[in-house]
């Protein structure tokens, strides 16, 4: 069976909580020998910082040796090998492969020809599981449960992965989303029939202000994704429709935590860093622990192995 993580929208309620319980444990002893022997190979085929480093930061942290990329260009793909042979080769080299790709659909591809699991760290404009495994822990970590929240999605709606992403994983846990976009930006229309077939509850919304998001338990913010665009002067356009400052903070409710995906431009203004609803460099740290857990359910270590694990070294 391979083991691989394209998305979490297949995954169970139960099991979802269960990543999250694993995700708990190396929270509390992150330093770990339990992946000694073990090779991860980190292959970034598009520009990172939070997800390479913090999925290396997590596989050192568990005594595994990691292996990789940060830039396609020093590699023999620009010789012209393919992604098929990439992987194949990859494969003879490494247990698990963490891989980032411009291409929708890469990840689920690279899956397909390897019996090592792959673990998608973002395919294009489609999903980001990991980053999706980082946002429910630290919506569980905030609210105390994942059950019946208001989400205000807002920014870049259409090529914003992470969102697509948790929309899709959110769907055991009854929520209801806010979509604030600009009009080019919107939700796509695949991601509102996803909803609709889920029984996912979403609202669209026209304006961003104190008393729209007077109402959200999770306030998601987003960057807007000049990389995906093919007309710079449309960018320009939208790129800074909806920001976020600290006065619009006046109403909201006690549990309310905003998160970013990061990185973050001008949609968050830096006078918001220091409210106690922020929360997105906190978000960022979870995914040292989310990585851990995805690492090691890939390899097939369970929960049970976690905690009477004998190697924690403090
Ligand atoms: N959130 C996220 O994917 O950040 P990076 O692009 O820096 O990895």
């Amino acid at each position: 069976m391979n083991r691989s993580v394209i998305t979490l929208a297949n995954l169970s309620k139960d099991k979802i909580l269960y990543l999250i319980k694993m995700s708990e444990e190396f929270e509390r002893h992150p330093n770990r020998r339990i992946l000694e022997g073990k090779i991860v190979a980190t292959l970034f085929f598009e520009p990172s910082t939070r997800t390479r480093l913090s999925f290396e930061t997590a596989a050192n942290r568990l005594g595994a040796r990691v292996i990789g990329f940060t830039d396609p260009k020093v590699t023999s793909s620009t010789k012209g090998e393919t992604l098929h042979d990439t992987i194949k080769m990859v494969s003879n080299y490494a247990d698990v492969i963490v891989m980032r790709h411009y291409l929708e659909g890469a990840a689920q591809y690279a899956s397909e020809i390897t019996e090592i699991p792959i673990i998608n760290a973002g395919d294009g404009s489609n999903q980001h599981p990991s980053q999706t495994m980082l946002d429910l822990y630290s919506i569980y970590k905030t609210q105390g449960h994942l059950d019946n929240l208001h989400i205000y999605l807002v920014g870049d709606l259409k090529y914003g992965r992470t969102v697509h992403s948790l929309l899709m994983a959110m769907r055991h846990f009854n929520p209801t989303f806010h979509f604030i976009a600009p009009k080019e930006l919107e939700m796509p229309e695949e991601y509102k029939i996803y909803c609709k077939n889920n029984q996912i509850n979403f609202v669209e919304h026209t304006n961003f202000n104190e008393d729209i998001i007077a109402d959200a338990d999770i306030l998601y913010m987003t960057r807007v994704q000049k990389e995906r665009f093919t007309d710079l002067m449309e960018y320009e356009r939208v790129k800074d429709s909806f920001i976020l400052s600290n006065h619009m903070l006046r109403k909201a409710k006690d549990n309310l935590k905003i998160l970013h995906p990061l990185p973050r431009l001008k949609e968050i203004n830096m006078d918001v860093d220091s409210n106690p609803h922020a929360y997105y460099f906190e978000q960022a740290h979870n995914g040292v622990f989310a990585r851990q857990a995805l690492i090691c359910d890939v390899l097939n270590i369970s929960l049970e192995e976690i905690i009477n694990d004998k190697t924690i070294i403090n």
